[in-house]
Order: C-alpha cells, then structure tokens, then sequence
C-alpha cells in the first residue's frame, strides 16, 4: 500500500484555507459547544499502518455513525432474520423523516436512519443481557480499547429535545414493530448515538468492514456474506437524502454523524475517518466530505 501522509497533510492545509465550515449542529444543544475549526483525518491501511494528522486523536460524539456498529451487532447476532423487521432501500429523505413510516407500516427504509437504528436497537435489547453495557463492550472489543465511552450529557441532552426521534418511535411501535418499551428503546438509542471517539478509534472499528469482517487484533466478528451487505447498505444509505452525492463525489461506503464525523472504507485496503465539526444542509460535515473527495480522487483509490 502507499504512503497516505503526503496526501492527507495536503488535506489537512487545503481544509484549514476554507473559509466556510459549515455549521454546527445545535438540534442536540450539548453538541453546540463545539470548536468549529476542528479538523482530523486518519486512514488504516489493511496491513495496519496508520496515518494521520490534524485533530485525530481527540474524541466527539459520533452520533449516527454509531447505526453501523449497532447493525453490525444486531445482525450477527440474528441473522437474515432482520430484513423482516428493517429495509434495505435508499430513503431519499432527511435521517428523521417520517412519513414513509407512515406509509410503509413501521418498516423503516434502511437501518441507517433513524427510524432503523431505533428498531436495531429494539433488537439489541431483546437480545442482550445488559443491552448498553454489552453495546459498549462490543465496541471497545472491535478497536480494543476500553477508553471508548458514552456521554452521559449528551445522551440527556438529546433525550430532551428528541422529539421525532419519540414520534417515529411511537409510530413504529404503533405498527407492532417494536418489542420493547419506547423510553427503554430510546435510552439505547440515545446512548448509542452519544458515543465519543476519535478519528484513530473509528478507523480500528471499521476496520472489520474492511477486512472481511476480522478486526485488527484478528477476532472474526461478521461473516463475509454479512460484511458484503452491510457495505452495500453503507454505500446507498449512509449519508441520507446526499448518498448519491457522496458515491458521486468520494466512491466509497461510509457513514456520516451530526458531530460532525465521517467514516469510509476501500474494501481489502483502507479505512479513512474525518472530523469537521460544521454541517453541510444535509447534515453531513462539510470539510470532511470535501477531503474524502480530494483524497479519492488524487489517489484513484475508490470502488469505482
Ligand atoms: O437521532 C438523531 O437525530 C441523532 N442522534 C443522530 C443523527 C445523525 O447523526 C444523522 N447524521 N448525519
């Protein structure tokens, strides 16, 4: 594989000369306090050499990025199974729309918005023992790092002002779709969501996309059929209502969050994770798609 440092200290100093960022997402007050003039980028190599710069090693609230990790646990834990209750189809919506619910009975779209990760997290729970510690594990286990944990002040937060968050919940449970209680539901969700990590930690954890479904320390945590499908969905879903935008522009699977996060991956050879803060009108963080697209067109290394 290449030397990604050249590239991405370009990255870094083409980024720092933009004049708009974007804005930050203030939906979830606790989110709002953030700096943004923040800006990290890493990439981990499918033989594990890392390469980083700019703010990598600083943590932020991952937010919906935190849909893959939660699919990932819910699918390998019951199989095929899960397309009965969630979507494989692009919305074409924002992440919190509500009205194909409506009109698809409380079968959500995709497992990447909303309205799916509040169904996987039903899952979650009635498969789980103890389902947000077990969460968490899981994903400290995938980057091997007990450092990764959940913000209790942000999780609150959103948990006030979630609102349609509370009415997709309801309305798919109005369709007998979700198992569990829709304040339990949430509170995994909201968690989930609240989680903190840094550019070098998401790489670690989406490295098993990347690597047939092994992670760094060599630990087989999806079968390859399974990882087949969760990319496919990364690709056409990740980013909402922009996913078309985003394989037209970058050409990789990836998955955005309002914290400004985005991770991607060139299955077999590399993980990328970016953090900038400020929000394009999609939701997705404005420098970082710019980066990505930078860095996979002047390396040619995309799936196209
Ligand atoms: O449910 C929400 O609205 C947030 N916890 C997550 C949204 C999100 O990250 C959408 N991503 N771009």
């Amino acid at each position: 594989m290449q030397n990604f440092q050249p590239i991405i200290n370009d990255i870094v100093n083409e980024t720092k000369r933009q004049k708009d960022k974007g804005k930050v997402a203030s939906y979830i007050p606790e989110l709002s306090n953030i700096d943004p003039n923040k800006f990290g980028i890493c990439i981990l190599d499918t033989n594990g050499i890392e390469y980083s710069a700019g703010d990598s090693n600083e943590q932020f609230s991952i937010q919906s990025i935190s849909k893959v990790m939660s699919l990932s646990m819910a699918f390998s834990m019951i199989g095929e199974g899960l397309w009965k209750r969630v979507g494989v189809e692009p919305s074409g919506d924002p992440f919190n729309h509500l009205s194909l619910l409506e009109m698809e009975n409380g079968i959500p779209r995709n497992p990447l918005i909303n309205a799916g990760a509040i169904v996987i997290s039903d899952i979650l729970i009635s498969n789980l023992k103890n389902p947000k510690s077990d969460f968490l594990k899981y994903v400290q286990g995938i980057a091997n790092d007990s450092s990764i944990s959940y913000d209790e002040k942000v999780a609150a937060s959103e948990k006030r002002t979630g609102f349609r968050n509370y009415a997709a919940a309801y309305l798919i449970k109005s369709f007998g779709n979700l198992k569990n209680d829709v304040e339990t539901v949430l509170d995994f969700y909201f968690h989930a969501c609240s989680i903190r990590m840094s550019c070098k930690q998401l790489v670690k954890v989406f490295y098993i996309f990347m690597n047939r479904g092994n992670c760094l320390q060599n630990d087989n945590y999806l079968k390859l059929p399974q990882v087949k499908r969760i990319n496919a969905i990364m690709l056409t879903c990740g980013f909402y209502d922009e996913a078309g935008e985003f394989a037209f522009e970058v050409g990789l699977p990836g998955k955005s969050g309002v914290g400004g996060g985005i991770v991607a991956l060139l299955p077999n050879k590399f993980c990328v994770s970016t953090w900038s803060p400020g929000l394009n009108r999609k939701g997705n963080s404005k420098l970082g798609m710019l980066a990505l697209e930078k860095l996979t067109t002047d390396t040619g290394l995309s799936i196209f």
